[in-house]
Formats: structure tokens, sequence, C-alpha cells
């Protein structure tokens, strides 16, 4: 990581919901783990805005007692107390301009600081924040306003947040998080892509037979049934965190490494997606709700047992096959999956190519594969086919990898955090890990589509059994196409 410029502006932070899950949970420790590397500008201080009244003294014994909670490594003791007198308790309700001009008076005089208003609460207040913002004079070009998913819950939700947020900040000044593009793998997807030309002449439709995208977690809900059971997992990873990996993976080089050409590429791509309607909402994609079962090796409940009993229609499990109608991708399926409480947690990306021309060797050729690996042990296979030592005279052959183990290879590199990288980003207003408001736009319509066809079809998620890969239907989808998913054993 670079250290940050000498002389670059004096910033600020504030934390809206500062006492929220997220602040607790990936804002201060991404903050913390920063300033120990002596990545935060000297004199930055982190405003934590919440209405609870907490006197400010006890706040950083607060927020170390809930960060522990979350951390599994001890925290360094010295690092620990030079960033605790950067934090400041503010008690205060975001949506009123009088408690913010309070809260500027106090802490924000000095014109020419620059401020980062962190929004981690509901988008439901945005645009009350945003306007107490403005009432407080805290919306002028200095100030850059950090917005969380899910932004909205359809492409005409999304909008009128947008509005809200465009009324008083310019594009410029917004900075729309997805955390994916934070992730160290996923920055590496266009690393490897344009920057070696092995990869270049093969990634199109004459030598790629189909790409899978998969984000499988085992963890639950885990208490977030307000907004869970009512985004689902299409909203909550398919709009955002899979459509950005599939961008990365599908857009064009662009001609410069800068936000604005970057997500020029990806917004060609997801106008390229095809829309899934009618028939297609059945064959293309397949809605799951786990039921209980035991993931790795502890028994869980079922979805709707964990939550409050009773019914719900809320899918947990999304599998879909994208389509990307343009020169370079006609043809090529990007079969996409994501669910809860599934076998593993891992996160991967597989481009098959095409099987040889003309088999030599009977039957037992596989076509190759191409396997990254995001998360966890972050890695790229290329998987092979050689012959297996000996003398028969049929030439039997094995699938073999060739494989780079990023811990292996980097060694002795500390682990960056997808949050570190985007706070540090937005810090130095550097938008190009952000998402822009077109690119949302553009998913949201594609979403819309499959939750409008779901909606009209009364399309009830398959059950599928805790600790597995998905309902029976995903693997019937493949089966269709005659392909088998990629797991992992
Ligand atoms: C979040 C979703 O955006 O991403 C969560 O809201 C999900 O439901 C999480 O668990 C997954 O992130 P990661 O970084 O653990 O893959």
């Amino acid at each position: 990581m670079m250290a940050v410029e000498k002389g670059s502006a004096m910033c600020d932070i504030l934390i809206v919901g500062g006492d929220g899950d997220l602040a607790y949970r990936k804002l201060y420790v991404a903050l913390y783990e920063l300033d120990r590397a002596g990545q935060l500008p000297a004199g930055l201080r982190v405003l934590a805005l919440a209405r609870k009244p907490l006197p400010t003294d006890e706040f950083p014994a607060t927020a170390r007692r809930r960060i522990e909670q979350y951390r599994s490594k001890p925290l360094d003791e010295a690092a620990w107390r030079a960033f605790a007198e950067r934090l400041i308790y503010v008690q205060g309700d975001a949506t009123s301009a009088a408690d913010l001009m309070a809260l500027r008076e106090n802490f924000l005089q000095q014109p020419d600081r620059e401020l980062v208003v962190y929004l981690s609460t509901p988008a439901a207040i945005f645009a009350p924040v945003c306007q107490a913002l403005a009432g407080a004079g805290l919306s002028h070009d200095g100030v850059r306003i950090v917005v969380e998913k899910p932004l909205g819950d359809s492409r005409a939700g999304f909008l009128a947040i947008n509005a809200e947020l465009t009324r008083i900040f310019s594009e410029r000044q917004i900075f729309r998080i997805d955390h994916y593009l934070g992730k160290e793998s996923v920055q590496n997807l266009l690393a490897l892509r344009f920057s070696n030309s092995l990869f270049e002449p093969l990634w199109n439709h004459n030598l790629i037979d189909h790409v899978q995208i998969t984000a499988a977690e085992t963890i639950g809900v885990e208490g977030r049934w307000a907004f869970y059971d009512v985004a689902g997992a299409l909203r909550d990873m398919v709009q955002n965190h899979l459509l950005q990996l599939l961008c990365l993976v599908a857009m064009e080089p662009p001609a410069r490494l800068e936000a604005g050409f970057v997500r020029d590429e990806k917004l060609k791509v997801l106008h390229s997606l095809k829309p899934i309607t009618g028939a297609a909402i059945r064959e293309r994609t397949v809605r799951g709700q786990y039921r209980s079962g035991a993931v790795q090796g502890e028994v869980v409940p079922g979805y709707t047992e964990e939550r409050d009993g009773g019914d719900s229609d809320t899918e947990t499990f999304v599998a879909v096959k994208a389509e990307i109608m343009n020169w370079r991708w006609a043809g090529v399926p990007f079969y996409l999956r994501t669910g809860k409480r599934l076998a593993r947690r891992f996160s991967e990306i597989v481009i098959q190519f095409r099987e040889v021309a003309h088999p030599l060797f009977g039957d037992s050729g596989m076509p190759n594969r191409l396997v990254i690996r995001l998360q966890p042990d972050k890695g790229i296979q290329l998987r092979l086919m050689n012959k297996i030592p000996g003398l028969e005279a049929d030439m039997p052959l094995q699938e073999v990898a060739l494989n780079l183990s990023y811990s292996e290879a980097f060694s002795g590199k500390a682990e960056v955090d997808a949050y570190e990288r985007l706070l540090l980003d937005a810090i130095k207003g550097n938008p190009t890990l952000f998402v822009r408001a077109d690119e949302v736009e553009a998913a949201w319509a594609w979403i819309d589509h499959i939750a409008e066809g779901w909606r009209a079809s009364r399309y009830r998620p398959a059950p599928y059994v805790a600790g597995g890969y998905g309902p029976p239907e995903a693997v019937a989808m493949l089966a269709r196409d005659g392909r088998t998913w990629y797991d992992v054993e």
C-alpha cells in the first residue's frame, strides 16, 4: 500500500449509525488497521454519530469491546491507544439539521478540512440525513458521502433514493460501496486479464464454453431478519456482488485504469445482459430456501425456524443463467449462484474452455478450466489434462492443476480487508472501486425482470437441506445444458 501523500487535504470521517453493527464489525476495525499501517492522515478524526446517550470518554472502550467480539486476532495495544485518540462519540439525530449544526460547530469549524460522511444506516433514512447535512452546511465540495448497499429494492426504488442523493451532492461526491470491489482477489481479476497477454486471445465465445460464478456462504441470516426477509438473496447478493464480478470477467479492456473508463466498460456489459422474462424465468433461474440440516458438522435450523416460525417466501439461494448479448460473449452462459447455509464458504469464478476439436484420447479428456478462487485461500488454478505415467497403451489421462496460492506466492504480505481499501479510497477521493449510478440502475433493471417474473409466476423457493449445495433444481438447470456445477470438496 502507498502511504498517504504528505500535504493531502486534512480530512475527518463522520460515521452515521456510529453504534451500529456494520460500524463495529467492519468500519472501526478497518480504520484501526489503516492507522496501524500508517495510512491514515495525521489529525484525521473519526466522529461516531448515534442517538444513544454515551459519555464520549466511554466510547473507545465500548468500541474496543465490540470489535474484539468480531476479531480473532488481539489488538496491538500501542496502535489501539493511538487510534482511540481519534475516536469521538457524538450523540445526536442525523436527520436533524440542528443536531448536525451543533456537531459542525463543535468539531468541523476549519473550512479547509474535508469530510467523508459514511451512511451506515438503512437507505430509508438517506434522504432526511442528506437534507439535514445540507441544512447544517455539510454538503459543500469538500464533503464526500459513502453509501452502503442495498440502494433500493428495484430500479424505481434506486432512482428515488438516488434522486435524493443527487439533489444535494454531485455524482463526484457520492461513493456507492460494493465491498466485493475492494477485495484483493477481485482487483486481481483486472490484473490477471489485462496484464497477461496469454488470456486475451482465449477470452471469448470461440474458446470459452461457459463461466460459473459462485458466492457460497455457510452462515445464515445472523439476526438481519428485518432486512433479509424483504430483500432475499437476489437483491442482497446478485444485484450487486455477483453482477459486479460478472462485469469484471466479461468487460472489454478499458483504455485506462481510471474510474470513468472502467465504469464505462462495466456498464456496457450490464446493458448487454439478456432480460429473463416469461417462460425463461423457470428455465434460467432457481430460487431456494434452506431447511434444517448440518453445516460443517453443526446442526442448524431451517430459515423460517431461525426467524420466528411462520411462512416466508424469501429466497436464501439463487442460481441464474445469464447471457451477454455481444460479439465477445454471444452463446456463452454465465451461471451465477449464491446461497446461505451451504456446505462450504467459497467465492469462485470458473472459466470452462471448450473441449478439444478432435479428441484423440477417447472419453478420458476433460475441458480445461481456469479456476479463480476469490475467498478463502485466494488462488488461481489452471486445470490441464496430463498423461498418467505408465506403460498403458491407451494413454489414460488425468486432470492436474497448475496451482498459484496467494498466501504462498505473497507470504509476508499482510492481508488487506475490502473495507480498509475502500475507506482509504474514500479518504483520498478515489472513486474507481465504487459503483456509478448508471451501473446500479442497469443492474436493477435486469434484476427487476427476474423479481417480477417470480412474482407473476408465483415461483416459490425450492427447499434445500442446509449443508449441501442448494436445491436439486440448480443442478437440473445446468444438466439441461449438459453441464455440471464445479463444487469443491
Ligand atoms: C453482504 C451481504 O453484502 O455480503 C451479506 O449483505 C453477505 O448477506 C456478505 O453475507 C458476504 O460478504 P463476504 O465478504 O463475506 O463474501
